[in-house]
């Protein structure tokens, strides 16, 4: 058996945010991840992180954390935002400190872009390849403190024992055997379910996985109906064309050569929020003035010069998929899933519900995004949040008991997938992801009604009875069996997106990036408070509207770009 005071699952940005953090503190922390570190999702997160640095006399935390609230169409908890862009400046300086390469001003200042829904330019950047910059930063950290990483280990289920949390069981990918990891402390930061739909700038990686097992050991998911979808990804393959491209001056066109967001946004234009931005692009397609089914990203008049020292990353991406350069030519783009607003219910320390449990990132639900995140608050909240969920591990340990190794969660998980591989018939994972993935995509879009969410509904719950009576895992080896490994992860988004889509059914209303074209209006009498999915037995969820939204300074009112 091993064992450790802490172990955070996932090893992206809060993953590895929160090891640094427990590992600084002297505690011994070990990261559990189904990929090297430094290949994590995070890596392709381009645009920046924000933080009011003080860099203008307009900005502040406080003006940070009103646009944020604003963003998330007034769902986010306010106590939590105000806490994360409080934090904001204290954590890039402590990035710096470590080594963070950041694009700077000519005078030497970490220099900052403007993003959409911010009232001032507080979005901190290294050209492109923000998230990468930072993942190899965090790497280094732990290397410093010799934090073992159990790489190639996809964790399982969560051990719960007296009521505690007690570990994880992780299934060895190098060689097929079950692991009980004992903690007194488990983290989870495992990002977020943009493989729910066909087409994500989310990596292969990005499979529900922590919320899954949260949500299967009894903890609640909340709001998972609001689901970012980004505004510029490539046409063809839905890959991320940063934010900051339309940050630093990047136009967007519709087949009359308009630049159509002013219509939408007359005081934003192309730097509203992703909502608005997203619906507006997706309208002017429906309405026709689309070219060729989506809309093009115009940065050619920022110049070649800008283009190679700002966006050398999407230059090189576009460039690849479609055959067109950036600094020549409009790149077709469109709305593509891109962040899972909700998660795991977490407080603002990362508490779940069980005692010794933990989410950070986008994992998590704390909730700072509410209905609708705003660009270069991810990677701030990974920072930010994993530090945090890691101090109150910290602090938690050193008065928790000892606790029991959780033997009987090992046997439980070593029946069911011996159950699981010992099956030589039925049907095959990659059918039913398919078919949740074109159910989701069609039904669970930007613009929604009760018609296609009931029809979601109804196909996601068929694919769960279907999953449950028989999935069929082909391959039985015991090395890199990646047919079992993508049979669990499979698993974890049909929870997902069942939570996403009874969640978007019930509330009704339009807030953020829900956008249901029955209900068009939000609904502040009614629908004020959080969404909370509980997993029943058969795999559907109880949605519960117990936790109210918490309010401190900023009254709710109609939000305008
Ligand atoms: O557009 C982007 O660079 C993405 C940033 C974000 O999701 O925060």
């Amino acid at each position: 058996m091993i064992k450790h005071d802490v172990v955070v699952i996932g090893g992206g940005l809060a993953g590895m945010r929160a090891a640094v953090e427990a590992a600084e503190a002297g505690a011994d922390v070990a990261i559990v991840s189904k990929m090297h570190p430094v290949r994590s999702h995070s890596g392709a997160a381009q645009g920046g992180i924000n933080a009011a640095l003080g860099n203008r006399e307009e900005d502040s935390p406080a003006a940070h954390a009103f646009d944020t609230i604003k963003g998330s169409d007034y769902l986010a908890d306010q106590d939590a935002a105000e806490a994360m862009c409080e934090d904001a400046p204290k954590q890039i300086i402590w990035l710096e400190h470590r080594g963070c390469i950041f694009s700077r001003l000519p005078d030497g200042r970490i220099a900052q872009r403007p993003f959409g829904g911010a009232g001032s330019p507080r979005t901190c950047y290294s050209a492109d390849v923000t998230g990468l910059v930072i993942l190899h930063t965090l790497w280094e950290q732990l290397e410093r403190f010799g934090v073992k990483v159990y790489e190639e280990y996809f964790c399982t289920a969560l051990a719960i024992e007296d009521g505690v949390g007690a570990g994880v069981v992780a299934y060895n990918m190098r060689n097929g055997e079950l692991e009980l990891i004992t903690a007194k402390a488990t983290i989870f930061a495992t990002g977020g379910a943009g493989r729910m739909y066909l087409k994500t700038t989310n990596g292969y990686a990005s499979t529900a996985d922590g919320m899954g097992i949260a949500y299967k050991a009894g903890i609640p998911l909340m709001d998972m109906e609001f689901m970012q979808f980004h505004p510029t990804t490539l046409k063809e393959n839905g890959v991320l064309m940063t934010e900051g491209a339309r940050g630093e001056g990047g136009y967007l066109l519709n087949s009359e050569g308009e630049r159509f967001m002013f219509k939408y946004a007359p005081n934003k234009g192309e730097l509203a929020s992703r909502d608005v931005v997203s619906r507006a692009e997706w309208t002017e397609i429906l309405e026709g003035r689309g070219v060729n089914g989506c809309v093009l990203l115009d940065l050619r008049h920022l110049g070649r010069e800008k283009i190679l020292e700002r966006l050398p990353q999407i230059r090189e991406l576009a460039l690849d998929a479609t055959g067109l350069d950036a600094i020549e030519t409009p790149i077709p783009i469109l709305p593509g899933a891109h962040y899972t607003m909700g998660g795991i219910e977490t407080n603002k320390w990362g508490d779940c519900r069980v005692p010794g449990v933990y989410a950070d990132g986008e994992a998590a639900c704390v909730s700072v995004h509410g209905a609708n995140r705003l660009g270069g608050n991810s990677l701030l909240e990974t920072i930010v949040f994993g530090a945090r969920a890691a101090k109150h591990a910290v602090e938690y340990i050193k008065t928790a008991p000892d606790v029991k190794p959780s033997t009987r969660t090992l046997q439980a998980e070593k029946d069911r997938i011996h159950e699981l591989l010992s099956r030589s018939s039925g049907t095959r994972a990659p059918q039913l992801r398919h078919a949740m993935n074109v159910t989701m995509s069609e039904n669970t879009f930007i613009f929604r009604d009760e018609q296609g969410l009931t029809k979601a509904v109804d196909e996601l719950t068929r694919i769960r009875k279907e999953f449950d009576a028989g999935v069929y895992v082909m391959d039985k080896s015991t090395t890199f069996n990646t047919d079992l490994v993508s049979t669990l992860e499979t698993d974890f988004l049909i929870d997902a997106s069942l939570s996403l889509a009874a969640g978007a059914l019930n509330r009704r209303e339009s807030r953020g990036a829900q956008s249901r074209t029955d209900f068009p209006e939000r609904d502040d009498a009614n629908w004020m408070k959080h969404t909370l999915a509980w997993r029943q037995d058969d795999g559907t969820p109880r949605l519960d509207y117990s936790r109210g939204v918490t309010i401190t300074q900023f009254d709710p009112q109609v939000r305008t770009y």
